[in-house]
């Protein structure tokens, strides 16, 4: 969708911004492009849409080269969140968001109720937030705005240059999930600029890592953190990218432990007997259709009555398809040794600190050979 063929940009000063950058971005793909500030992010970006020229080589969108396109007609269908915002301050939040579609002539009714859908999609009320003026809004209000306003025209391609730059760490990851959700559903060709590695990992399908005006590494967020292709990627993705991987790679059904499993409906006392003969001191608890309900310890299970007379409920849980980080999360926050991983309300399993560790390195492994998770042989210690 969008292909930079030997792109460089040379500023007259004998500034080299770009140096010779070749790259595509699929449809429906978010590349974040992270790197230091003055290597050549921004000017990047500016010249998808023609605010800057380069100095040599081209730059295809959707297959036609920009150069012989008319900029004005290029810029309908490129949307753009500048670094700053930059919302007019005499303009109302409403019209703020309506530029684009105003300036492309829509009749001024249709421009608003466009805006307004788009305030509401970026968690805006418009009625309570349309009316007001930019510095009546908090940072990250004002941050929202800008991409309702990019969106606006709905055009199938999105800069965004630090879009979530000048919020606090909370407001910031706040909006980073808010639109991981809306691009799930409108699913635009985007180039996202951050200097964060965390924020480039998070919302990257693929990240192009710069160094001075290059790209040293353009890979998966997986690959850029497990894997770093330079000496210089490493430095810059940080001594904790084992930690930062945690958030990247996801629980898959294979990572998970089968433990004893008792039903909810089941008599104690033969439960018990069985849960011992097994060698078992606790069991998950299920009800009758397979759902979790909790666990129970074998010394709680008496004589008389049922499992589920004696079952403590469970709340160290995950969805299955959620990152690591999020397991390791609610394990510590649980004081629990291990979390139950559920496919909707269905029991799949268990993940426990050593499946957690054997899963991160089966990805590292699958990321370096470039296969699936599943392809990968690990013995863990524990087998050894
Ligand atoms: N008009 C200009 N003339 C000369 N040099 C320029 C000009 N505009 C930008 N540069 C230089 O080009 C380089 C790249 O700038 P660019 O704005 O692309 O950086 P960036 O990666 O977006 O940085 P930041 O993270 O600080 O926004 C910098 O060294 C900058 O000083
Ligand atoms: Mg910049």
């Amino acid at each position: 969708m969008i292909r930079f063929e030997q792109v460089s940009k040379r500023y007259p000063d004998g500034t080299t911004a770009v140096d010779d950058l070749s790259f595509e971005v699929s449809e429906g793909e978010l590349v974040t492009l992270v790197g230091p500030s003055g290597c050549g992010k921004t000017t990047t970006m500016m010249m998808v849409n023609r605010l800057i020229e380069p100095t040599s080589g081209r730059i295809l969108v959707a297959g036609e080269d920009i150069a012989a396109v008319d900029p004005v007609r290029l810029r309908r269908r490129i949307g753009y969140v500048i670094q700053q915002v930059g919302l007019f301050p005499h303009r109302t939040i409403l019209d703020n968001t309506a530029t684009v579609p105003a300036l492309i002539g829509w009749k001024r009714a249709k421009a608003r109720a466009r805006a307004a859908e788009l305030l509401d999609l970026v968690g805006l009320d418009p009625k309570r937030y349309g009316p007001r003026y930019p510095d009546q809004l908090s940072g990250g209000q004002r941050q929202r705005v800008g991409v309702a306003r990019a969106l606006a025209a709905d055009p199938p391609v999105l800069l965004m240059d630090e879009p979530f730059g000048a919020v606090d760490p909370v407001v910031r990851e706040q909006l980073q999930e808010e639109f991981l959700r809306m691009q799930a559903d409108v699913r635009k060709t985007v180039l996202l600029v951050t200097h964060d590695i965390e924020e480039a990992v998070r919302l990257g399908d693929r990240i192009a890592v710069y160094g001075q005006g290059r790209i040293e590494q353009f890979d998966t967020p997986g690959a850029v953190l497990g894997t770093p292709a330079t000496p210089y990627v490493a430095e810059f993705v940080g001594a904790d990218r084992g930690l930062k991987r945690l958030s990247v790679t996801e629980i898959e059904p294979e990572d998970l432990e089968q433990p004893p499993v008792a039903r909810l409906d089941e008599a104690a006392g033969p439960a018990a007997d069985r849960l011992r003969a097994e060698g078992a001191r606790w069991a998950v608890v299920l009800d009758t259709r397979g759902d979790l309900h909790g666990w129970v310890g074998i010394e709680d299970l008496g004589a008389g009555g049922s499992v589920g007379d004696r079952a403590r409920r469970m709340n160290a849980w995950v969805p299955v398809g959620a990152p690591l980080k999020q397991a390791f999360g609610v394990m510590l926050q649980h004081d629990a040794g291990w979390v139950a991983v559920l496919d909707g309300a269905r029991f799949l399993g268990v993940l426990t600190p050593g499946k957690l560790h054997e899963a991160l390195r089966r990805s590292v492994d699958a990321d370096a050979l470039g296969v699936s998770r599943g392809q990968v042989e690990f013995d863990s210690v524990a087998d050894a």
